[in-house]
């Protein structure tokens, strides 16, 4: 069976494709086929990302398609152990589709309130439509330099009763630079950088064993 996983929000740029880049290169370096279904049309940049990914001869190979529709994007994808959406902003019908078909949801988040309050209102939105709480997760983004400012999000989110991922993905120049040759923030160049996101990218496998079980 293939393994569905969603990276979604209504926002733009909070980190989706950053984040479904990470996964997807995850399990490609664990052996697993893995694609990722672009539904960001107007912008299709992890479609662009991997072909600077192939121009550059970075391992391991990954696919990626661009689909309209989710319906489409699952058809004829049986040889794949991992599909990974990369979500578009603004389109709850679309987000609701993949909330729909995918085994687990990862919505990035940044810490500021004009970030984090719509996220929580997704994910109010997706429980109103019978998705069940465990496959939401939520993944803190783009943080600085402020451990009270990590605080505080990370206590907002417990209080909505919404599951935060361990593990964050830093603001850094670093996984701008690696997204720029083709890689994932899991790749840059800087240990120190990979091994942060390491630790969100392990919480997000362990969290996907565990709804599978
Ligand atoms: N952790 C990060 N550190 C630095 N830049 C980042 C980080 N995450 C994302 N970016 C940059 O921010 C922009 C938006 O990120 P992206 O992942 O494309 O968001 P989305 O898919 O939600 O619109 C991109 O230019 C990306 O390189
Ligand atoms: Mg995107």
């Amino acid at each position: 069976m293939t393994l569905i996983v969603g990276v979604v929000s209504q926002k733009g740029g909070v980190g989706k494709s950053t984040l479904a880049r990470m996964i997807a290169c995850e399990y490609a370096a664990g052996e697993w086929d893995v694609k990722i279904i672009d539904m960001d049309l107007s912008q299709g940049t992890s479609t662009a990302w991997n072909s600077r990914r192939m121009q550059n001869e970075i391992a391991p190979a990954l696919a990626v398609e661009q689909f309209l529709n989710v319906k489409d994007a699952l058809k004829k994808q049986d040889s794949y152990d991992l599909l990974v959406f990369d979500g578009a902003p603004h389109s709850t019908r679309r987000t609701l589709e993949i909330a729909q078909a995918a085994d687990i949801l990862i919505l990035p988040t940044g810490v500021s309130l004009d970030d984090l309050e719509p996220t929580i209102k997704l994910a109010h939105e997706l429980r109103k439509n019978k998705i069940p709480i465990n496959k939401i997760n939520i993944a803190l983004s783009r943080i600085g330099n402020s451990s009270v400012e990590l605080e505080e999000a990370k206590e907002y989110i417990a209080s909505t009763g919404y599951h935060v991922l361990t593990g964050i993905l830093l603001e850094k120049t670093a996984i701008r630079r690696a997204q720029d040759e083709g890689k994932a923030a899991t790749e840059t160049s800087f240990k120190s950088v990979n091994q942060k996101s390491d630790v969100l990218i392990q919480a997000i496998v362990d969290r996907i064993e565990t709804i599978k079980s």
